[in-house]
Order: C-alpha cells, then structure tokens, then sequence
C-alpha cells in the first residue's frame, strides 16, 4: 500500500499531473510530504509550488491519518448496561480502564489487584475495561477469547472501531457516552490506562469527598500547563498543524490517569461533540475544558506520578498513582502493598 501510494506520489509530481481532470486520482503534496519524509530523500518532501483547485478538494474529500471520526454512533460490541444497577445504588467512582485487547493477562492482574471493586468495602466502585477491535491478523480467535473472558468476568466494554494508539480518544469518549447511557449518576468517574499503580484507599479517601455531593466542576490527576504540540514527524507525540494549528495546549490533566465528578464527566461529554476531536485524549478533555470554563484542581503534591517509581511500602501508601507500572511487578508488590505497616508515619 505505501508503496503504492509512494509511486503515486511520484507520478503526480514528476509528470505534474495534478492540473488534469483525473488527477485526484493522486495524492495531495502533503500526505506526500508526510510518506516522503519516512524513507526518501528530501528532495521529494519538497512542498510543491503549484496549487490547483483540485488538490484543495481532494484535501477537503481526504482526513488526515490522524483524523478521528467523532461524533459517530460506534457499537458497543460487548456490553453491560446493568453493571451500575445495584442495591447500593450508583456508584461512588467508575472506573474506566483503556486496555487493548490482546492484554489478557494486564487486566487479570488489574482485577485482582487496584481493580478490585470490593477493595474499599464502604465505597461502591465499578470497573469497566475499554477497548476496541483487535487487530485484523487475529481478530477471529482474539475475539472468541475476549467473548469467553467477559462471560467469567462481566467488565468488558468494547467497542467498534480499531483498537489503536491513535484512536485512544474514541475510546474515552465512548467510555463517557457509555457512562452517560447505563451510569449518569456515578459521583466520579477515573479514566485511567493499563500501565499503572494505583492506590484506590488514598484515592477515595484523600482526594475525593466519600461522605458529600462531588463538586461539579472537578477534575484532577497530574496537570500539564502552557505546553506547545510536537511538531517533529515520527515521535510519538506528532500533533499535525492541519489537526491542531494553535501554538499553546489548554491546561489538562495527563493521560494515564485522572478521576473528575460525574457531573463534570457529562458536561465534558456534551461540549465534546461541537469540537474537533484530536487523538491525544488528555488534550482533547483539556481543550473541553476549557470551553466549559473549568480549570482542573491541583492534586495533593506528588500524588500522581507520571514516570517509574520504585515500589516503597510507605512511600505508596501516600500516592494515587505511579505510571510505567508493569503488571507482573503489580502483582508481585500487591500482597506486601496490602499489609499494614505502623512503621509508616501517618497519612
Ligand atoms: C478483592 O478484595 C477483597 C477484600 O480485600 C478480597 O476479599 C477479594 O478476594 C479480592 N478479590 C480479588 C479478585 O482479588
Ligand atoms: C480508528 O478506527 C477506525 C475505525 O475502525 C479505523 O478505520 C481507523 O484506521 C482508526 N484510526 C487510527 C488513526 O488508527
């Protein structure tokens, strides 16, 4: 396929095609520039100097590859639309867990350790893991194996489109949409990814409020202010002009995980279908926010940990979450994690 669209890319320029009726057949210069620049020389990234009509409309006609298709009525492929009903209630936190689904092994070890929904017995807390469609070479049989892990544990909510770095963003919305469907009166919801430690007592106890209303304009985790989008090609970050043309991020709070009131969590839901969704989630929540008029609330200090952190009983019992956290160590660390220890000075 790249190859393909490379000699295209080539056609259109060398024989300087793009004036003619067909030439949208072509590709515009710049997906050009954006294939060039992986592998050929740089001679063929230059930007061309001729613009017809024509390549305006094919730009119009054809999204970006980064483009996200939202709104859009995705299905839910695998559902729980009771999992909030209860006698107890809605609950106090939801979690929304964005896993992939080949990471099998990832949310069993999340399950039995800071997934646990009984963990903190006087809280109501739900777990649900998010994830789309598997990738096209084994979808059949990872499809079958993801039907058989949700019938045992009831907390897969998938969704239909391409699980993919990239449309992280369609997930947490439909995480929201979902929420907003089957779980309106949850009093906070986290949004958190795979690769963490999280310490849900400190969470509940510390940071929310498990005894009153949530507060309707709240939202924290680690906060990231006055940034500039990556403008270098190939890193992981790349934010597109086209997609994102502003200078500055709004403030937002960083991906791996931050928890907001339910309230916040719909409204963020409602002003998300008039904005241009980007993929990076974090920024895109941040740019709702900022439409609403909302800032996040600071975390207690070093709460939220966005890079490795080797595990300390004491040190962890005083945090919320540690990102980078594989989950072979989370479970090997779980247990001592767990006991109690009078030697830590008090919270
Ligand atoms: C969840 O936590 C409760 C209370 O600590 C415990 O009894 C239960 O075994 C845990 N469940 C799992 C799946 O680990
Ligand atoms: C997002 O999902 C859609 C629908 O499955 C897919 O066509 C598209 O390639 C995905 N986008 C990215 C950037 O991965």
């Amino acid at each position: 396929m790249l190859i393909i669209m490379r000699l295209c890319c080539l056609l259109s320029r060398s024989l300087d095609l793009r004036s003619l009726e067909w030439s949208y057949l072509f590709l515009d210069s710049q997906t050009c520039q954006l294939l060039a620049s992986w592998t050929t020389p740089a001679y063929l990234s230059l930007p061309s100097p001729r613009i017809s009509s024509r390549k305006f409309e094919w730009k119009i006609q054809t999204p970006h590859p980064f483009d996200l298709r939202y709104p859009y009525s995705y299905p839910f492929l695998i559902n729980h639309p009771d999992k909030c009903e209860g006698p107890r209630g809605a609950p106090f936190l939801l979690m929304l867990v964005m896993t992939r689904p080949q990471d099998v092994g990832v949310r069993q070890a999340i399950r039995q350790t800071w997934g646990n929904e009984t963990l903190v017995p006087s809280v109501v807390v739900r777990r649900l893991f998010v994830l789309g469609l598997p990738p096209p070479l084994f979808d059949k049989e990872l499809q079958a194996l993801l039907e058989e892990e949700d019938r045992e544990h009831g907390d897969l909510l998938q969704v239909g489109f391409l699980d993919t770095y990239r449309n992280l963003t369609l997930k947490v919305l439909m995480g929201l949409e979902w929420m907003a469907q089957h779980c309106p009166s949850a009093k906070y919801v986290l949004k958190v990814d795979s690769d963490v430690f999280l310490n849900p007592r400190f969470l509940l106890h510390q940071v929310l409020w498990p005894n009153g209303p949530s507060p309707p304009d709240f939202i924290t985790g680690h906060i990231n202010r006055n940034t500039n989008p990556v403008r270098r090609l190939h890193t992981k970050w790349y934010m597109p002009p086209e997609l994102y043309s502003q200078s500055k991020y709004p403030d937002y709070c960083v991906g791996p995980g931050y928890v907001l009131s339910g309230s916040l969590a719909l409204r963020i839901l409602t002003t998300a279908q008039h904005v241009k969704a980007i993929y990076l989630e974090d920024v895109f929540v941040g740019l709702c926010l900022r439409l609403l008029g909302v800032k996040p609330t600071p975390a207690p200090p070093n709460t939220f940990l966005m890079f490795r952190r080797k595990y300390n009983h004491c040190a962890f019992q005083r945090l919320v979450l540690v990102h980078q956290f594989q989950h072979q160590e989370l479970l090997k660390i779980w247990p001592d994690f767990l006991t109690s220890n009078a030697a830590c000075p008090t919270v």
